[in-house]
């Protein structure tokens, strides 16, 4: 028997066993698929996922067996090139930019001694950021040239995608951020993450208290969702003391644990009715 919804996941975490609960909730039938067990065969497609909501946390997994089952005439959620722009910074970064939604200013240099000319002519501090990356990983603010020859010669002997040098702003802004969950073009709920450590992110121990969502905040995670092409994304912003909401971010394999429990929001249902087609 087909599925209405398949979920392709890698791990499972509280948002995977959600998606279970909500599908029998809503007479939703979900197939939960362990990419880490697919062997697929391209030259047949399978008529049996339904839609895939594409939740793998390894960006690799991800945006290859979304590339094998879109190829095949498959629908992901989110689509392949969601995937590869909202997974990449630096394209995200370009993206926004081109459709007008504030983001951080940002400068990408392609060497050490690059970067170190960018940052002694922006200044410091300022952000270094892993180009494709999560949960606050290898990102660091370079408080000083000391610091930043440190950091920038340590990624000169990792991967290259390392390499790639890309430098933000450190925004100033109250010691929290936004994370906006969208389904489809609604923002279904959203919370700020209040942290002492200037990394908000909920995996180092940011604390989530809910956001009201207001008509400037929908309106710019609606231009940021459409500037990667996604569908279900969760939304980063900063509120910048000089030039008011930021993006800095859209996330196309959202957590929304935290958001669940204090919005009281029940995402999961949310996003299974949009993927089956029944809102
Ligand atoms: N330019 C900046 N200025 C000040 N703080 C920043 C800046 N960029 C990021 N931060 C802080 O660092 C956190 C992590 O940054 P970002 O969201 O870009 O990385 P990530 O590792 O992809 O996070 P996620 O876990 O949300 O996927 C943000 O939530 C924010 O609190
Ligand atoms: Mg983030």
């Amino acid at each position: 028997m087909s599925s209405d919804v398949t979920v392709l996941y890698d791990t499972i975490r509280w948002e995977e066993k959600a998606l279970i609960e909500a599908g029998k909730k809503r007479d939703i039938n979900v197939n939960m698929v362990d990419c880490k067990k697919l062997a697929l065969d391209l030259e047949k497609k399978p008529n049996e996922y339904g839609t895939v909501i594409q939740r793998c946390v390894s960006y690799y997994r991800n945006i290859h067996s979304t590339a094998a089952l879109e190829g095949m005439g498959v629908r992901v959620i989110n689509c392949l090139n969601t995937g590869i722009l909202a997974g990449n910074k630096l394209f995200t970064h370009m993206l926004l930019k081109k459709a007008g939604v504030p983001t951080p200013n940002a400068t990408v240099a392609f060497s050490k001694e690059a970067a170190m000319q960018s940052l002694e002519l922006c200044g410091y501090p300022r952000v270094i950021k892993p180009t494709v990356g999560s949960w606050g990983r290898l990102i660091s603010k370079l408080n000083d040239r000391d610091a930043a020859e440190g950091i920038i010669e340590g990624r000169e002997s990792m991967y290259p995608i390392y390499q790639i040098h890309y430098l933000e702003e450190f925004v100033k802004r109250p010691p929290r951020d936004i994370r906006a969950i969208m389904v489809g073009d609604k923002v279904v709920a959203a919370i700020y993450r209040n942290s002492d450590h200037w990394k908000t992110n909920m995996a180092l121990g940011g604390v989530a208290a809910k956001c009201t969502v207001t008509k400037e905040l929908e309106e710019m995670c609606i231009k940021a969702k459409n500037a990667v092409h996604g569908e279900i994304v969760g939304v980063d912003l900063m509120e910048s003391e000089e030039r008011g909401l930021l993006v800095h971010e859209v996330n196309n394999t959202t957590e929304y644990k935290n958001t669940v429990r204090v919005c009281d929001t029940d995402i999961p249902s949310l996003m299974l009715e949009y993927a089956a087609g029944r809102n």
